[in-house]
């Protein structure tokens, strides 16, 4: 059975239970609206720990006025079916007002991998997530902690910020996990019309072609502008970036940088609709 937890005293009476019966706790952040994405990274935590954690908890801080915080899918029955079907142990599901009380006036801001990319469409974004994930790490104080290489850029951050604030837990990255025809599984997917979601396939295609174009001697700047017109005529509405990074930095990288074996990593974003979909992929790896 699985327990749910909502007062930070009830989280810390559980995890102080755990600890004292010497069990390695392995925490998995998540917004809910769970898919199958989120229960693989429950499985890569209970390789790694013996009692599971996943939070659940939309946070309001990491959405812009205007976005999708209100329609945000919520389902928390659901995902707590789920969640028991995986062995999950505990669930920590704080109301928004456990977690940012009255007068709360704190918020980290990780610079190095946040810069560009999606801090260039969604500014506020990453100042929401390293603020509640330091929170979620110093609540639950796990031994480690999985987060999706789907949200390549925001793993990066948390690295960084664990790094940087030494924060004594192990930071694993879980593989993307796709849908048959390679969409990335991602909550947002629920909003697409029949007709995006035809289309929304075709971002994995786009940004494996430009991996290897670049991995054959293109141009890296040529390759992402001629991956983002190939986007547009895919049916995207509007591109946010196509992207061929450094894959530990997210630095920009030259085609002498490609030659010589630097990590690499193929970043997009795009819209459909109202819906802004993300994607990545490591041109170096089948994936
Ligand atoms: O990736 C997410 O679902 C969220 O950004 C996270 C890490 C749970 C922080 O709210």
């Amino acid at each position: 059975m699985i327990e749910t937890v909502r007062t930070l005293s009830e989280l810390r009476d559980s995890i102080s239970a755990h600890r004292q019966a010497g069990r390695r706790i392995g925490l998995v952040p998540t917004m809910g609206a769970l898919h199958e994405g989120h229960l693989a990274l429950v499985d890569i935590a209970s390789n790694h720990s013996e009692v599971v954690a996943v939070s659940l908890f939309v946070n309001p801080t990491q959405f812009a006025p205007g976005e999708d915080l209100d329609r945000y899918p919520r389902d928390e029955d659901g995902d707590k079916a789920k969640l028991e079907s995986r062995g999950t142990s505990l669930l920590w599901a704080p109301d928004p007002q456990e977690m940012y009380p009255d007068g709360f006036a704190t918020s980290v801001h990780v610079d190095g991998p946040s810069q560009g990319l999606e801090t260039d469409h969604r500014p506020h974004f990453f100042g929401g997530v390293a603020t509640v994930v330091a929170k979620l790490l110093l609540q639950v104080l796990p031994d480690v902690a999985v987060f999706g290489e789907k949200d390549y850029q925001q793993l990066q951050v948390i690295r960084r910020l664990v790094r940087d604030l030494d924060i004594p837990v192990e930071v694993i990255g879980g593989p993307t996990i796709r849908e048959t025809d390679g969409l990335a599984m991602s909550s947002r997917n629920a909003y697409l019309s029949k007709e995006h979601r035809a289309v929304a396939p075709s971002m994995k295609r786009i940004i494996d072609d430009a991996g290897k174009q670049v991995l054959a001697g293109g141009d890296p700047q040529a390759t992402e502008d001629a991956a983002g017109a190939a986007l547009l005529a895919a049916g995207f509405e509007k591109i946010d970036y196509v992207a061929i990074r450094n894959a530990d930095s997210l630095a920009k990288v030259s085609q002498a940088e490609v030659k010589e074996g630097s990590p690499l990593r193929v970043l997009a974003a795009a819209h459909l609709g109202t819906t802004r979909l993300i994607d990545n992929v490591n041109p170096r790896a089948n994936n």
